[in-house]
């Protein structure tokens, strides 16, 4: 009896479908305006973003990056307990002592105790399958002296044993 009901619902459709429309054609435009252009280039990642890292001076290197220049410390640490340990671990990054093959600035050598403490001193979170002394204790077995250097005087840093 009424057929002007029907008409009612189809405004309905109309108006979600205009809204659906216009939110579509809002997200099509602001996709082109924040989208960067090198998006996609060679993956799911802004393309422009591999020169830009390229450009940053290399800070770790890594101990293949020693081994060209500092190979004697290198095959000794292979044979030891630290073989494990990067060289990077216990000296500073190769990027503040070699930029482009040259060095620019010497190497801080780390030989204080508080290296080895900082790694070997026994704590109780530490797992017990590690490496661990009481420092004091260590040095009064010893029968030595705690000196800042004290710890290289019987181990060699690069294979303590
Ligand atoms: C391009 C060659 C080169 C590379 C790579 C290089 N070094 Fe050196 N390093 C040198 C030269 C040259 C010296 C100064 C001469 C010397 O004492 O042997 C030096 C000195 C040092 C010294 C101080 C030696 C001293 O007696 O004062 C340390 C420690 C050192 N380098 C550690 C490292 C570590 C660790 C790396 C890797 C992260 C590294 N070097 C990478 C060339 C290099
Ligand atoms: C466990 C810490 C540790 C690690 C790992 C380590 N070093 Fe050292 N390195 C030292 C200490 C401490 C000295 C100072 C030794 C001394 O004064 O007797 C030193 C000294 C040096 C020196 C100066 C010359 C010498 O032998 O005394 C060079 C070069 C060097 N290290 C390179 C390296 C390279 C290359 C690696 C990696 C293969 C490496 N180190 C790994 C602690 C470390
Ligand atoms: C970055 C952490 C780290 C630093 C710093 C470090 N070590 Fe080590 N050390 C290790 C690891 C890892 C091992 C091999 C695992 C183990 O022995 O439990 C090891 C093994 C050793 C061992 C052999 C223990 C054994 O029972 O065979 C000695 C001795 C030792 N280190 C002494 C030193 C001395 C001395 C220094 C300071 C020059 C030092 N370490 C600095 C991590 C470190
Ligand atoms: C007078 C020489 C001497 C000095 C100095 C010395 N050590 Fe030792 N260290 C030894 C001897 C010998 C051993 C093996 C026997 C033992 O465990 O006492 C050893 C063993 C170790 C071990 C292995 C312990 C284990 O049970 O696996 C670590 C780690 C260690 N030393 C770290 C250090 C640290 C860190 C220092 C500096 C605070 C240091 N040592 C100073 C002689 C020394």
């Amino acid at each position: 009896m009424e057929p002007a009901s029907s008409l009612k619902h189809t405004k309905h459709i109309f108006r979600v479908s205009f809204l659906l429309g216009f939110v579509l054609i809002v997200m099509i435009l602001s996709r082109g305006l924040f989208v960067p252009k090198s998006w996609g280039q060679y993956g799911w990642y802004r393309g422009d973003a591999v020169p830009e890292h390229r450009a940053k001076p290399v800070v770790h290197g890594g101990d293949q990056s020693c081994r060209e220049c500092h190979e004697d410390q290198y095959d000794l640490r292979e044979e030891g307990a630290h073989v494990g340990v990067r060289c990077e671990g216990c000296h500073e990054p190769v990027g503040s002592h070699v930029i482009n093959g040259e060095m620019t600035a010497p190497m801080f050598i780390p030989a204080s105790f508080e290296l080895c403490t900082g790694c070997h001193r026994r704590l109780a979170a530490r797992p017990d399958d590690f490496s661990q002394v009481n420092p004091q204790q260590h040095l009064e077995d010893n029968e030595m002296d705690l000196t800042d250097t004290v710890c290289t005087e019987c181990h060699d840093p690069h294979s303590p044993f």
